[in-house]
């Protein structure tokens, strides 16, 4: 890798137009967001068609502005994210990279989704070094990967039904907050007493690493309706709240430090956007003996700047600009690609 290459970073897999530019000797340069909750909160969820035209509207307005925050009128390489995600939402920023990789002769450098949130704690100066334990906790995915370099990534463990953000996502929608949830429902707790209801850990017990999030909704659900049922459930709503997000995360942490425990590891690295709860964070950092990590707030959720860095520890992978990758499933741990 050429260490003076700026990397033009490019995420459109959901609902957040994400663009950035980095460069392993100067870092982060410059990153734009654009998020589309707002298009989406009267569908309660993504809507995919929405989502692709809203990607299109956005991209060249945010590429242009951080070029010109840069003063540079061209990078070195672009990065997109290939998968997973929406299909067309990924073909839009795929289209970009693709097309503005023609145009300005430069390689153009697919990217997996994960990877980019799993790799987001480089771009801090308190950065971690391999190997580490990742908790990737995001809307789409809970997985415990084992991370002993660049591309070498063995899965521990993953959910058997709902991914960590979308128990928050449905819990928050039960206590009729609004979308996305995990945020909101992360405030709403704050206010509320965590002992209020003595919800379930699934699977906390059991010696494997996977996770189970179906048994805590329900639990969480019932206690709605008996609230509902005693008229009390806007009094009771912040207890829920509490209630439910400690009990998820005893899990993900419980789980973590067994993983960590399993592989031998002294690094756990928290990505993905639930890895913006603060209550995750404090409890991970008060008990795991190690070391702990994770990106900023605004890098657990989508952004571009997570796609440039995995972009540019990957300037060797560069694809021919004529073939855009998208993807809607693709595990991270057949990427296997070795370090160079
Ligand atoms: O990584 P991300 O932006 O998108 C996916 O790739 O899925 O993650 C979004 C998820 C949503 O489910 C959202 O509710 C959750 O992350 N989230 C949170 C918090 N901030 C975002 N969950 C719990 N606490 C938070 N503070
Ligand atoms: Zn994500």
């Amino acid at each position: 890798m050429v260490s003076q290459t700026i990397t033009l970073g490019i995420e459109s897999s959901c609902d957040e137009t994400g663009v950035a530019l980095y460069s392993p000797q100067r870092g982060l340069i410059a990153h734009a967001l654009h998020s589309q909750v707002d298009l989406h909160a009267a569908y309660g969820g993504v809507v995919p068609e929405i989502a692709s035209r809203d990607h299109v509207r956005m991209l060249l307005p945010l590429i242009q502005k951080v070029m010109d925050e840069a003063g540079i009128t061209k990078p070195d390489a672009i990065a997109y994210t290939a998968g997973p995600g929406l299909v067309g939402a990924l073909m839009v920023g795929g289209g970009m990279a693709n097309g503005l990789g023609l145009a300005w002769g430069c390689p153009v450098i697919p990217v997996h989704h994960m990877e980019g949130h799993l790799l987001a704690p480089m771009l801090e100066e308190n950065s971690p070094e391999f190997p580490f334990l990742a908790l990737l906790v995001s809307g789409g995915h809970t997985m415990l990967i084992s991370v002993r370099g660049l591309g070498e990534y063995k899965l521990l463990g993953t959910t058997l039904d709902d991914a960590a953000g979308e128990a928050f996502d449905k819990t928050a929608k039960l206590l009729g907050l609004g979308y996305p949830g995990g945020p909101l429902l992360a405030a709403l707790a704050d206010e509320g007493d965590d002992k209020a209801y003595a919800f379930p850990r699934p699977m906390l017990n059991k010696p494997n690493l996977d996770f189970s999030f179906s048994g805590l909704k329900t639990a969480v659900m019932l206690q709605v309706r008996r609230s509902e049922a005693d008229d009390e459930l806007y009094a009771s709503r912040a207890n829920i709240a509490a209630s439910f997000q400690r009990a998820a995360v005893d899990t993900l942490v419980g789980k973590s430090l067994k993983a960590a425990a399993a592989e031998g590891l002294g690094r756990i690295v928290i990505a993905g956007g639930v890895g913006a709860n603060r209550l995750l964070r404090s409890e991970m950092a008060e008990r795991f003996s190690g070391d702990v990590f994770y990106p900023r707030f605004e890098f657990c959720t989508d952004n571009g700047a997570m796609i440039a860095v995995a972009g540019a520890l990957r300037h060797s992978e560069a694809t021919n600009p004529t073939e855009i990758q998208a993807q809607a499933r693709w595990s991270l741990d057949s990427l296997g690609i070795p370090v160079a």
